[in-house]
């Protein structure tokens, strides 16, 4: 092999890691082969119809069955695989989504609910026992499998009138459902679909698998691929008996039929540890559709226990879905702050201009899941926390949420004095004093987002920013 065609070879392999590191050697090394071959289970992230097809992106809207009326909430059926000695603390999590009488689908518990957690909550769906597969499977350890069986036994008991999606979850994952909705109804569920997402530790990937959905993070089966994996499961079970995680397995089962992943980018399976809001701060421009491992990081509010901080999530996930979590950019020009808001969540202002290209990467606040050799680390990049006053920002979390006639209201509080001194060469405006920013945005969900909101910083009153949310304007460039 040459020199240049070694590099090549290198390059692709590599790219097979991180593709965005393979796009960005490649420009420098233009004679390498072009790379679309790697592109339709690594970048399918965000339209359900990128495709192989190169006029792909002339069919980017709507892929629905026009022959049905529009998906809704009882098109859906959920699968809930938890265990009883967990569901004690989780359940706060599930009874956080969950709309009783309203969300179709059961809980799949390991054993019988003790007595405490009886009579059985009405918040809580309705449970089941899953099978004991031991003797079938003539093992003694068959978590993976029971969880990958929950398909199997959600699918049976529930009512087929109605089902158009299969949506499967841990006890410890929460669903924003009005989005599930939203972003299904793009799907045309009398085809093969398995959407879900991948890990965003990229070792969690390897080890497992780029082309699963992470359970925790949810995955979502259209009907005919549910039946036909529900026909073959107990010879699934029995061909991958020997496999130790439960979404291998179920990926492999799918794998066999003929069917691939659709990742989402809305999907968070959260194989992060400590604080994740940066992670929370910067989300990407798709809605969001799901968290997970709340267990596992610190309270997402820093003065809240877990289960407080989803309710508070909540709040803001029941004034409006559509902008949960999208972030929001927009300068102060006469005093050189940068506002990034993340709607729903938190508020960063910064004492200085910073474009949005570089305050889309999350500030990495987080640990990765598990001890890794090096990096990359992320599925993403990320921005090192900084002591520079220039660019550390002052952080706020949400704290009310107020619907009126046209609009919401949210009021995001200061978490914590930001204890530096003040951005010099931007002007020395400090931003120490500002407790509160209120922020206004149309009482109107944003179903299409091809382009983040605008915002104004309309008036600084006392200790309080506010700031109304508006359309872009063509042209408008935020930097
Ligand atoms: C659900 O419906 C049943 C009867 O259909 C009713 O008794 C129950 O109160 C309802 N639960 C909730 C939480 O609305
Ligand atoms: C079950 O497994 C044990 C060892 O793990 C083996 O000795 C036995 O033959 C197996 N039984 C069946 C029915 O395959
Ligand atoms: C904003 O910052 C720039 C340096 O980046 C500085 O030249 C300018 O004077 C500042 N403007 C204000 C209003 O402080
Ligand atoms: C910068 O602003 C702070 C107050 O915000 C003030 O105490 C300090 O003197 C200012 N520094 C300069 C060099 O103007």
């Amino acid at each position: 092999m040459d020199i240049p065609t070694r590099l090549c070879k290198t390059l692709l392999i590599s790219s097979v890691v991180l593709y965005l590191a393979f796009i960005s050697l490649s420009n420098r090394y233009p004679n390498c082969p072009p790379s679309h071959f790697l592109t339709p289970t690594f970048l399918e992230i965000s339209s359900p119809s990128s495709s192989l097809s190169p006029t792909s992106n002339t069919t980017r809207q709507s892929t629905s069955n026009p022959a049905y009326p529009p998906t809704v909430l009882s098109h859906l059926a959920f699968g809930i695989v938890g265990s009883e000695d967990a569901w004690h603390h989780r359940r706060a999590y599930i009874e956080s989504w969950w709309r009783p009488n309203a969300t179709h689908g059961l809980l799949f518990l390991d054993q019988p609910p003790s007595e405490n957690l009886l009579p059985w909550s009405r918040e809580s769906p309705p449970y089941r026992i899953s099978r004991d597969l031991r003797t079938f499977l003539n093992k003694s350890d068959v978590t993976p499998q029971r969880i990958a069986n929950g398909i199997a036994e959600v699918f049976r008991q529930v009512d087929h009138a109605n089902l158009r999606w299969l949506v499967m979850g841990d006890d410890d994952s929460i669903f924003f459902l009005d989005n599930l909705v939203e972003i299904l109804q793009r799907y045309d569920h009398t085809k093969y679909y398995y959407i879900g997402a991948r890990s965003e530790f990229v070792l969690s990937n390897f080890l497992f698998s780029f082309s699963q959905g992470f359970g925790g993070a949810g995955f979502i089966l259209s009907y005919p691929l549910a039946k036909d994996l529900v026909r073959d499961m107990d010879n699934c079970l029995m061909r991958y008996s020997h496999v130790v995680a439960a979404d291998q397995t179920t990926m492999s089962c799918i794998a066999d039929m003929g069917v691939n992943l659709t990742p989402l980018e809305g999907f968070h399976q959260i194989d992060l540890r400590g604080d994740i809001s940066g992670l929370l701060s910067s989300h990407p421009k798709v809605p969001l559709l799901s968290l997970h491992h709340f267990d596992m990081v610190e309270p997402i509010f820093p003065t809240m226990d877990r289960s407080q901080s989803t309710r508070h999530l909540m709040m803001a996930a029941n004034a409006d879905q559509s902008r949960m979590l999208q972030q929001t950019v927009c300068h102060d020009r006469r005093r050189n702050w940068s506002f990034s808001i993340s709607w729903g969540y938190s508020a960063h202002i910064y004492e200085r201009i910073m474009p949005r290209s570089f305050l889309q990467y999350p500030i990495e606040t987080f640990q990765a899941w598990l001890p890794a050799p090096g990096p990359p680390f992320y599925m993403f990049n990320t921005r090192l926390p900084s002591t520079d006053p220039c660019e550390a920002p002052h952080v706020f979390f949400l704290d009310t949420v107020k619907r009126k006639a046209d609009d919401i209201l949210t009021v995001y509080r200061r978490a914590w004095p930001r204890g530096m001194p003040t951005c010099f060469f931007a002007g020395n405006h400090s931003a120490d004093y500002i407790h509160k920013i209120r922020v206004t945005s149309p009482a109107k969900k944003r179903l299409e987002i091809h382009r983040s909101e605008c915002c104004d910083i309309v008036g600084v009153v006392g200790n309080k920013a506010d700031v109304k949310f508006r359309e872009c304007m063509d042209k408008e460039i935020m930097a």
